[in-house]
């Protein structure tokens, strides 16, 4: 049994995926590395940055990633940045979109052109803090655990279709800065492995309700 699991999951999964950015890329560098070592199921085709300044974009060039920089700024509407977002999306032909600290909202043309494909990754445990400043948000609440979600991206902004969470203790004397680093930790652990379940189509969305097909191995630092 355990050697058929090794052998379907050795079994080549090459997925075109979009990573979209906006600035350090830390979690574009995490996918980068899972992909170098088969754990990602993807490759990464093409990397959107909304900045061509984002620390981000040098990471993409340097694992030899195509990149593109489209600005909000350079659309008088943002129904224009959205048309030509979804354009360049399907012209690279990748089959998931991956937003890792992308700042502009997705609009309804990508969400359209990618049903359930569209993913993001935020700094607490949804439905908590949403929006900006997540790590801050939950020390000045006083919470004892927070953490990470992956979700699928809807029209509601942090507010689709949970896929996984990692949770991170707030410490006593804890700063924001560094719960904030704890939390990117294991951001850079779960992102990786969610991308690859989408793209060995091991996940299943029913409504807000979503399963994964685990494997044993999982929990052998295989997953
Ligand atoms: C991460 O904290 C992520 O949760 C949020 O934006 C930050 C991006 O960091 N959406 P990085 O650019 O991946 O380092």
């Amino acid at each position: 049994m355990r050697q058929l699991l090794a052998r379907q999951r050795g079994k080549k999964h090459n997925i075109p995926i979009a990573v979209l950015i906006s600035g350090t890329g830390s979690n574009l560098q995490a996918l980068i590395d899972a992909e170098a070592v088969n754990r990602l199921s993807a490759t990464i085709r093409v990397v959107v940055s909304s900045k061509d300044t984002a620390l981000g974009v040098k990471r993409a060039q340097n694992a030899k990633i195509k990149t593109e920089i489209v600005r909000p700024s350079d659309y008088s509407t943002r129904e224009e940045h959205d048309e030509t977002l979804a354009k360049l999306l399907l012209r690279s032909s990748v089959e998931f979109v991956c937003l890792a600290g992308y700042t502009c909202i997705v609009g309804p043309r990508v969400l359209e052109a990618f049903p359930n494909r569209v993913l993001n990754i935020h700094p607490s445990l949804l439905p908590a803090f949403p929006g900006l400043n997540a790590p801050q948000q939950a020390m000045q609440f006083g919470v004892k655990i927070t953490g990470c979600t992956v979700h699928i991206v809807t029209d509601v902004v942090d507010g689709g279709p949970i896929v996984a969470q990692g949770a991170v203790p707030v410490l006593d004397g804890d700063t924001t800065e560094a719960l904030a680093a704890r939390i990117l930790a294991e951001e850079h652990r779960i992102y990786p492995q969610v991308v690859r379940w989408f793209c060995e189509r091991r996940v299943h969305v029913n409504g807000r309700m979503v399963t994964i097909d685990r494997h044993p191995l999982d929990d052998e630092g295989d997953g």
